[in-house]
């Protein structure tokens, strides 16, 4: 595939970007050396006309909101937690993970303030202000499963995966708060002006994440 003008796509660097980048390779869009073990950070294929970012996934949004991306792939937890002004424009039924209350199996589930860790605290705020629960926020940047255990916390909000993190140290589900994947984002202004490679990246990627849920 040719695209008229440069398409600029942000990837989440680490365990997501591995699928992410898998998909885009079935959809005929994979850039070459992009798979070798470097620090480098930029990679360009002029046959497709795309050119690659790895950045932090929770940056991602940051890259596409502000336009230094056209395109980018971001969790629905970083959607969900930062609202950034972009166009969602496709699931890729990749990543695929659970946003939960979890802590310690006896917790209990009184009238006082609920302390509660996490990476997400607007995600976290809202879901407890519909419950009417009044919480006390705890914001951690990673390795939210200590809290509870040390006692920082009464509870956390985080994504569990396998759950292989809460059984290791003891934790629980609680609560399940919504479903997570990965999203194809774009920029508002890039839609408008690149609208035709977007789209057609935007095609492409939706048949191979089609075709990956057939296989
Ligand atoms: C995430 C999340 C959990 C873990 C869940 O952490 O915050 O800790 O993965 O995955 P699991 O259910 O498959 O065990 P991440 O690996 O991103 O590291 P972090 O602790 O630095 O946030």
């Amino acid at each position: 595939m040719s695209l008229k003008e440069t398409i600029d796509i942000a990837l989440p660097k680490g365990r997501l970007g591995e699928q992410v980048y898998d998909m885009f390779e079935r959809a005929g869009c994979g850039c070459p050396g992009i798979r070798e073990d470097s620090r480098k950070l930029i990679f360009e294929n002029p046959e497709t006309g795309m050119r690659f970012f790895w950045v932090k996934p929770s940056d991602v949004a940051i890259y596409v909101e502000r336009g230094a991306a056209d395109t980018g792939v971001a969790g629905r937890d970083i959607l969900l937690e930062y609202s950034p002004d972009v166009y969602e424009l496709l699931d890729l039924g990749i990543g695929r993970c659970r946003m939960c209350v979890a802590g310690k199996a006896e917790q209990r589930r009184g009238a006082e303030t609920l302390r509660v860790a996490t990476k997400f605290p607007n995600i976290a705020t809202r879901y407890f202000q519909g419950r009417g629960r009044a919480i006390d926020i705890i914001k951690l940047n990673g390795s939210i499963e200590l809290a509870p255990i040390l006692g920082l916390s009464d509870v956390i909000v985080d994504i569990v995966e396998t759950g292989t993190t809460l059984r290791e140290n003891d934790l629980h589900v609680l609560e399940t708060i919504l479903p997570i994947s990965a999203r194809l984002i774009a920029n508002k202004a890039s839609f408008k002006f690149k609208y035709e490679g977007i789209s057609r990246l935007k095609k492409l990627i939706a048949e191979a994440a089609e075709g990956g849920k057939a296989r």
